[in-house]
């Protein structure tokens, strides 16, 4: 593989492949003689010019756990601060030779923009409101331990959709997998272009989540909305907030997946907190494997081909 930037381009046997590798990492996680040895000599170049909390620590332990060599670029304490553009930064990174980069950016099409001046694939960690490949890798592989097979489930993302990277990941991968798709939040939040990814669109949450298998939920991306896009933050709770109460009548057989960070009270309520169909640490738990399984396949060096 080169770089991974969208699962838009993604095959079912891809996100085959990146599942059994995952659940290989995953059974062999006490077994550092097997991993360890997978990518040593490689440094992978870590570029956040963005925060993450799980996303970059699952990164650097996930390179680490291969044996790799890491480095951190961050933006607060780097020459971008003194007007260097970003075309020098890469062209200067690229000078420590890189074997790959991990990059996070909070304008869309940044990744797609690095290759033109680095020859090493590049990973993105979050691309805008673009795509987060590897969160919707790790989201679906999750739900797939719980629902053996995903085709003709009821699936619904709930919330700010429209500003969503995760979203736009995981809907590609679902529809492969055979989902019944609904998208479900405030008509402000739900994107235009909704209508050519073959989904169902419900604003009201009742007829929604009615009988889902599965609700992935998504915060209220406020750093990415240039205008007010709903009315108040309680009004949005408690009309597309999902709540222990609406979970028991509506659709009490569904799993709860969110990827972090959650505003509770907000997308969910404080009485969901340790649900016990709640999935949201285990997906940052899987997120290490999945992200060992997409290094070691990127580099070449997946160890089950
Ligand atoms: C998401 C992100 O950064 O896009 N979080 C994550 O990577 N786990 C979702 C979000 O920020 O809401």
């Amino acid at each position: 593989m080169s770089h991974l930037l969208t699962t838009e381009d993604l095959s079912l046997t891809d996100f085959q492949k990146f599942t059994e590798l995952a659940s290989f990492f995953e059974n062999h996680q006490k077994d550092s003689e097997t991993t360890s040895g997978i990518l040593r000599g490689k440094t992978i170049l870590q570029l956040f010019l963005e925060d993450s909390t799980r996303t970059k620590i699952s990164f650097e332990l996930a390179a680490k756990r291969l044996g790799a060599n890491v480095l951190h670029f961050s933006i607060s304490q780097s020459s971008l601060n003194k007007g260097e553009s970003l075309k020098d930064t890469i062209l200067t990174l690229n000078q420590y030779h890189p074997d790959t980069w991990i990059i996070r950016a909070p304008r869309s099409g940044t990744c797609h923009l690095l290759t033109q001046w680095t020859k090493s694939p590049i990973v993105s960690a979050g691309d805008g409101q673009y795509q987060h490949p590897t969160q919707g890798l790790l989201d679906c592989w999750t739900l797939l331990n719980h629902l053996p097979s995903i085709k003709g489930k009821k699936i619904v993302l709930l919330g700010d959709i429209l500003h969503s990277r995760v979203a736009r990941s995981q809907i590609p991968l679902l529809n492969k997998l055979g989902a019944k798709i609904t998208l479900c939040g405030p008509y402000t939040l739900l994107p235009k272009s909704a209508a050519e990814w073959e989904v169902h669109v419900e604003p009201v949450l009742e007829k929604a989540v009615a009988g889902a298998d599965a609700i992935f939920c998504f915060r209220l991306q406020k750093e990415r909305m240039t205008s007010a896009l709903i009315p108040s933050q309680q009004e949005f709770h408690r009309i597309w907030g999902l709540t222990k109460k609406k979970h028991h009548d509506l659709c009490p057989q569904a799993w709860i997946l969110h990827p972090g960070p959650v505003n509770w009270g907000v997308e969910l309520g404080f009485d969901m907190e340790d649900h016990p169909k709640s999935l949201i640490l285990e997906q940052v738990r899987r997120g290490l494997y999945m992200r060992m399984a997409v290094l070691a396949r990127v580099l070449g060096k997946d160890p089950l081909v």
